[in-house]
């Protein structure tokens, strides 16, 4: 698929990598219906966006939300005329031990940090692709794709029993829908990002993010760009569904 034919939702498009997608999306030609629950930061991007050769409107969801989720594509369905592509990218984490022992004592991750990240970063795909692959199929199948942005902490990260579930979810999942869905003609693929420099890690302590960095053989955190490459790829690539790409600076090595 070119970019320039592409109809796709972009989620988390308000921050970080997600506003990175749906502006370089954009400029490719395409029509991006790019959401977030951040209505702030979506009104900053619309005004970003302006004189791009695409198409860019926005629109405020909460991807854990069944009917927020169906409204968004109700939508922006009837605002396209139809969608042919989604980018999966919303999320967020909340980090702890499962138990920690310390002076203050004994430490629990609790339930409502566990539920929060599974709702957002596992349940959302899983709405935001079953409703774009209902419409799809209903409408008798085309030549599409779906991109789920994981974590190289899908392979068990310290501190994070809720990100590393919800990321390795998210990567089976890709597996089974593209399995399900290719009959259809929609592609599922996912992107494992290492470090990558959006807000995130901005946000931390200069020493702490160097000795984070220092582990990663490339030494530096990858650009936003360099992920956008990696989901040109899967766009463009109409051989390509089922695999994870991970792009880490050789994190995993
Ligand atoms: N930055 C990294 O180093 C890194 C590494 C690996 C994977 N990732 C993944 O990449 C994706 C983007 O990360 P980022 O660093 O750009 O994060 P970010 O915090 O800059 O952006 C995430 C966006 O998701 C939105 N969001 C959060 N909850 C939402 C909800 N319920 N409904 C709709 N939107 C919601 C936020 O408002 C925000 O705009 C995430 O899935 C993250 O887990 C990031």
């Amino acid at each position: 698929m070119k970019l320039e034919e592409m109809k796709i939702v972009v989620t988390g498009a308000a921050s970080g990598m997600g506003r990175y997608f749906a502006l370089a999306l954009a400029e490719g030609g395409a029509k991006v219906a790019a959401c977030d629950i951040n209505p702030e930061g979506l009104e900053s991007l619309r005004a970003e966006a302006e004189g791009l050769a695409g198409e860019l409107r926005t629109y405020e969801v909460n991807v854990a939300n069944e009917e927020s989720v169906v409204e968004l594509f109700n939508q922006a369905w009837a605002d396209f005329g139809g969608l042919n592509g989604l980018v999966n990218n919303a999320g967020l984490f909340r980090d702890g031990l499962l138990v920690k022992k310390d002076d203050y004592g004994l430490r629990k991750m609790s339930l409502k940090n566990w539920q929060l990240v599974l709702d957002v970063d596992l349940t959302g795909p899983f709405l935001c692709t079953r409703e774009l692959a209902a419409r799809i199929v209903e409408a008798g199948g085309a030549p599409s794709v779906i991109i789920n942005i994981s974590s190289i902490s899908r392979a068990g990260n310290m501190g994070q029993s809720n990100y590393s579930a919800a990321k390795a979810g998210l990567v089976a999942d890709t597996v089974l829908w593209a399995k399900e869905l290719a009959r259809y003609g929609i592609r599922v693929a996912a992107i494992a990002p290492g470090f990558v420099d959006t807000p995130i890690l901005q946000g931390m302590r200069p020493d702490a993010l160097n000795k984070m960095l220092s582990g990663v053989p490339l030494r530096r955190a990858g650009a936003p760009a360099e992920i956008f490459a990696g989901v040109k790829f899967i766009i463009e690539c109409d051989y390509f569904t089922g695999r994870c790409v991970d792009i880490d600076g050789g994190l995993r090595l």
